[in-house]
């Protein structure tokens, strides 16, 4: 399952394009917003793809601090985070459900357009906890509702066409059974967000 998914994201890196729509970008500065990231603060960006987060976490970072993250499956992503951000981002090929990181070694982690791709969503987020540090934070998010990123996956031909966000009860469940504690969440037209901790 995890070599399709790494296939199929590998074929569309080239093409991979970082535009938002107006209302998701504001979306995606709520995001930010209850991320909070500090300087200083060691963050970790799981699924970064080409790098669309990348570039907003690293905006306003001087070139002294590494203090950012990016891991993504697959390799192609990669090779993009490498060659658009290298001086302020560590890029990392790896799976979210084993990650070839040490533990409590990051403040905040986010999984953004990224949840519904996991093929163990139970195995990342005892990743998570594993890598966050007591008092961390961590948020999954979209910049779409949950019926609107299904809708749209379920038109797309190929591995990710069953790839779903499930409703946020149950993600809620998944989030407590990792032994973390849920913070926030919400969801309307474009945001899908939850919020949790360690
Ligand atoms: C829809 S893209 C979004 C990427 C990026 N966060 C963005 O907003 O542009 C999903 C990304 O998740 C990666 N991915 C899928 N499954 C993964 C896994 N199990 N571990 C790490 N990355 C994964 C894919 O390779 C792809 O780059």
């Amino acid at each position: 399952m995890l070599s399709k998914q790494r296939d199929y994201f590998n074929r569309r890196a080239a093409e991979w394009s970082d535009d938002l729509s107006a209302a998701q970008a504001e979306s995606l500065e709520e995001i930010m917003t209850v991320l909070s990231p500090e300087t200083g603060e060691k963050i970790l960006d799981l699924g970064c793809g080409a790098g669309i987060l990348t570039e907003r976490l690293t905006r306003g970072m001087t070139g002294e601090e590494r203090k950012l993250v990016s891991v993504d499956l697959a390799e192609e992503m990669v090779k993009r985070v490498r060659r658009d951000y290298s001086r302020l981002s560590s890029a990392v090929c790896g799976a979210a459900e084993e990650l070839p990181l040490a533990a409590r070694s990051f403040d905040r982690i986010i999984c953004f357009s990224v949840f519904p791709h996991f093929s163990s969503p139970r195995s990342v987020l005892e990743e998570i906890n594993r890598l966050l540090v007591p008092g961390g934070r961590a948020v999954i998010a979209h910049v779409d509702s949950r019926q609107q990123l299904n809708q749209f996956h379920s038109n797309l031909k190929g591995v990710v066409s069953a790839d779903i966000l499930p409703p946020l009860e149950e993600l809620q469940e998944i989030i407590q059974a990792a032994g973390l504690r849920v913070l926030q969440m919400d969801e309307r037209e474009n945001l899908y967000l939850a919020v949790f901790g360690k």
